[in-house]
């Protein structure tokens, strides 16, 4: 059975034709990075403008990748939330269309569940239960998954997410859009144990919070600059690529920053499994593409005797394979939604 998969929550448009629920046939996703990087973030409305742009061309690309026609698809799943109203409508109407067009059914995923199946597209599978991590650009939260729509949220994030941390971190830095994938390879370099960011691990509760850590680092860069004022170290400023990036500097701070987040999300996951009493774990999101908190996990995975389960990098930040893979279990449960059907920028899974 043959599903295709649409995703315009935030700034990708992308497509994807899955079979089964776990088989890609195809998995494009047009990124808009260039659009908005010289921004330091996503601006709303020249993101829903370049969805309307790219959607078709995408949809067509994946059917024409799959070697499928529209008459050879089962039903359509399109994300319908949280994400960016703009831009979730982009995809919301057209997926409306294409199905009103050929009497298709149309099913709603909530994105964030399709980051949850997201690690069902490749060996080895998880079985249910098991605790999901889902650390993205927009979301920052801890899962118990008993079954499909079996979801009990365990904690979410009071503030930013730990995608939002790195992009505002990284803009604090002077580096370029988005800023987890820039930091992750700065870390590298850098000494994780060079400044001691305070970890928030808010006690008793398995809520995240961000936020302060983003002023931390703020505060920090503000009186290096300060002690400094050296040719090396200038001032705080937004370009691509400052001649202070390739500092020591800066590469320490990635480091420490990085430390710091990847120690709360491990830490709040071991707490969540203890709680719980599951044997295993998925991660996904943006995030999960990190290598820090990759190599973590599975550390902690081994040292627990916990099964963790996390995407290949391509399936961690945002697609449509996941969005098809979440889709099949709706047919299965004859589950679909209307042509009344409106996207909603807050939808709690
Ligand atoms: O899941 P995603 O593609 O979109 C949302 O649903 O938000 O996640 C994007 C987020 C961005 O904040 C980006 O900086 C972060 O994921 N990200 C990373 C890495 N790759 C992407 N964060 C840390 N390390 C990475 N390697
Ligand atoms: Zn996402």
């Amino acid at each position: 059975m043959l599903i295709l998969g649409i995703d315009t929550s935030c700034d990708d448009t992308a497509a994807s034709v899955v079979e089964d629920g776990t088989r890609i046939i195809s998995n494009i996703v047009s990124s808009q990075t260039d659009i908005h990087k010289k921004y330091g973030g996503i601006v709303p409305e020249l993101a829903s403008r370049r969805h309307i742009e790219m959607i078709w061309p995408i949809v067509d690309e994946a059917l024409k990748t799959a070697g499928a026609k529209l008459e050879d698809l089962s039903a359509i799943a399109v994300c319908h939330g949280p994400g960016l109203i703009g831009s979730l409508l982009v995809g919301c109407s057209f997926a409306k269309a294409l199905c009103f067009s050929k009497n298709m059914p149309l099913i709603a995923v909530n994105h964030l569940e399709g980051h949850v199946f997201s690690c069902f597209l490749e060996e080895p599978r998880p079985n249910f239960p098991f605790l999901s991590l889902i650390a993205s650009g927009g979301h920052t939260s801890l899962y118990r998954v008993d079954g499909f729509r079996r979801y009990k949220e365990l904690g979410r994030t009071r503030d930013d997410a730990a995608g939002e941390a790195y992009d505002k971190v990284a803009k604090l830095l002077g580096l370029s859009y988005p800023g987890g994938p820039v930091i992750d390879k700065l870390a590298e370099q850098g000494n994780p144990k060079a400044i001691d960011f305070s970890r928030p691990y808010l006690p008793e509760s398995l809520d995240f919070s961000f936020s302060g850590l983003k002023t931390a680092v703020l505060h920090y860069l503000r009186a290096e600059v300060q002690k400094s004022k050296s040719a090396e170290v200038v001032e705080i400023k937004t370009s691509e690529l400052p001649d202070y990036c390739t500092s020591a500097l800066v590469k320490d701070i990635a480091a420490s920053f990085q430390a710091c987040i990847v120690d709360v999300l491990v830490r709040k996951t071991e707490w969540a499994i203890r709680k719980e009493g599951v044997r295993s774990v998925t991660l996904s999101g943006g995030v999960s593409a990190n290598s820090e908190l990759r190599k973590r996990i599975k550390e902690m995975g081994e040292e627990r005797s916990v099964e963790v389960f996390m995407p290949s990098i391509q399936l961690c930040t945002d697609n449509a394979a996941m969005i098809a893979a979440a889709g099949y279990h709706y047919f299965l449960s004859g589950n679909f939604a209307g042509m009344d059907l409106n996207p909603k920028a807050y939808l709690p899974l």
